[in-house]
């Protein structure tokens, strides 16, 4: 029997309408917009100024949803990827299928950082392949403003809102869809990218509010190093194991958190710059956003082609990281 694949079928995105510039930034730390953009490529982030990440993620899946030319009610799963939930529970996925009116999906929240879109692609994509469901929403959407210490320069810089989303449905065609997909985590990381506050660990209290616990701490440099060597390394071993050179790419949709990482996943692929989706400098980096926003806007710019091969790359906190190869279907 031929083997089922997942196909994505429609995107979609949605980013705030609040700009805020490096220049803005200067009046609240100390920096400059020259730091920020030769360390970071980062020029403005958008920030949300009401509502929540699943307000976010509303216009996005509308947006998917006017595209594909199909109601909400035709939605069977909902996955959800954020490290900004609305609240610890119910799953963000339930509140946005309230909100959507997607009331024969059932759905649930993946929390693996920048690489929740990546992670939640692969489950989307498996519960496709099983046969068991059609139709598979996929978000990847975060408020990251509403963990952001915008007194401390270290994070205040890097981070932006945003949501993109893309749907999983099987594919028409045997060679086209989700080919290759890759993930790993490693807990030893997480002293380096984490937010402490809030959970059982640190449960909300006077002392934790003081203690700043509630915003996201980095130590960049330590990140910085094993997610250039991480990004790259995975996305080295999804082409070598399709066989596929730097040649065979026609995008590589990086996840966005630093340009230099980016650069370094593409040189390591060996990919033209021109291969490359970036959006970092508009956007900085929005989390489980990354992917799905610069896929669905390259597609908006009617820049992906059906059949075109297109690797999708992420590292994030945990540490959390992976690549998927995606023939595009459409
Ligand atoms: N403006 C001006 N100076 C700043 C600054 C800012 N916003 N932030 C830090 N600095 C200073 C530092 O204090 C340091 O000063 P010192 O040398 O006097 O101590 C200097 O700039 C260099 O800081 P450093 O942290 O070494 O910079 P960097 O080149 O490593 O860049 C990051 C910092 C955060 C941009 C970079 O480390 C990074 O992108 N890390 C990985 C992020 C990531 O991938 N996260 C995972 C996914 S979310």
């Amino acid at each position: 029997m031929n083997k089922l694949r997942a196909a994505i079928t429609a995107v979609g995105h949605y980013v705030p309408e609040k700009v805020v510039t490096n220049f803005d930034l200067e009046k609240l730390v100390d920096t400059n917009d020259e730091w920020i953009r030769t360390r970071t490529g980062i020029r403005e982030r958008r920030v949300a100024e009401s509502g929540a990440t699943s307000d976010l993620a509303v216009p996005a899946v509308q947006n998917l949803l006017k595209n594909r030319g199909i109601g909400a009610e035709q939605i069977d799963v909902i996955i959800f990827a954020t490290v900004t939930p609305d609240m610890f529970f119910p799953a963000t996925a339930c509140v946005l299928q309230e909100k959507i009116g997607a009331k024969n999906a059932w759905g649930f929240d993946i929390s693996a950082a920048c690489s929740g879109f990546v992670y939640a692609i692969s489950v989307g994509t498996q519960l496709i392949e099983t046969g068991a469901y059609k139709k598979v929403l996929v978000v990847g959407a975060d408020k990251m403003s509403s963990i952001m210490d915008y007194t401390d320069r270290n994070t205040a810089i890097l981070f932006g809102d945003a949501a993109g989303a893309v749907l999983l449905e099987p594919s028409t065609e045997e060679t086209l869809g989700v080919i290759d997909h890759k993930l790993y985590s490693d807990g030893t990381g997480g002293q380096y990218l984490y937010m402490k506050g809030g959970g059982s660990l640190n449960p909300p209290s006077h002392e934790t509010i003081d203690q700043k616990m509630h915003y996201l701490v980095q130590d960049g440099k330590a990140v910085f190093k094993v997610a250039v060597m991480g990004m790259a390394d995975v996305s080295a071993e999804i082409l070598e194991r399709n066989k596929l050179t730097g040649a065979d790419v026609d995008w590589l949709v990086p996840h966005q958190a630093n340009l230099r990482i980016i650069d370094a996943t593409a040189n390591r692929m060996g990919l033209d710059k021109s291969k490359v989706m970036i959006n970092i400098d508009k956007y900085g980096n929005t989390t489980a956003a990354t992917i799905p926003l610069c896929l669905s806007e390259w597609w908006h710019a009617g820049k992906v082609k059906k059949g075109q091969n297109i690797i999708l790359a992420s590292f994030g906190a945990g540490y959390t990281w992976g690549a998927v190869y995606v023939k595009w279907a459409y």
